[in-house]
């Protein structure tokens, strides 16, 4: 899978983290958009990297961490396309890909540990869209997007 990732200087160490357990699970093209060190910068500058590029279908998912997750979270679901999802435990990761088919999963670099979040990746990597009625509901979110841009 093509896999862009981005953070702020709170989700810096936890996007090293999901680096490299990518490269450890193999078979995933990862393009690290930023931030590439704790300095203080501005979360909305790499979510919007991350969401364009999935929103432009330049990759197939996408990895975003801040602080709570919640800063990230809020840029991402501006992208017409994007389905951001703020993911706190397993549960949430598994159900964000069955249910919403979330192309962008979002994780608390404050929030999660590095085991769980390893985990989150995994599941959320792996786990298929339900489709059938979900479908019809994330239409229903596509259309609204449509309707908002004027
Ligand atoms: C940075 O301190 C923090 O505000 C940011 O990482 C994020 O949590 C915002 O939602």
């Amino acid at each position: 899978m093509k896999i862009a990732i981005g953070s702020d200087h709170a989700g810096f160490e936890l996007k090293e983290e999901i680096k490299t357990y990518l490269k450890e699970l193999g078979g995933h093209e990862v393009i690290d958009h930023g931030t590439y060190d704790t300095r203080s910068v501005d979360y909305p500058d790499f979510g919007i990297k991350v969401a364009r590029s999935v929103a432009k279908k330049e990759v197939d998912r996408g990895i975003l961490i801040c602080g709570t997750g919640i800063g990230m979270s809020i840029v991402a679901g501006r992208f017409k396309g994007v389905r951001a999802a703020l993911c706190q435990d397993l549960y949430t990761a598994r159900m964000s890909r069955e249910h919403n088919d979330a192309n962008i999963l979002i994780m608390g670099g404050r929030v999660v540990g590095k085991g769980l979040a390893r985990e989150m990746v995994k599941i959320w990597l792996s786990t298929e869209f339900e489709g059938g009625r979900h479908s019809k509901r994330l239409e229903k979110i596509e259309k609204l997007m449509e309707e908002n841009i004027d």
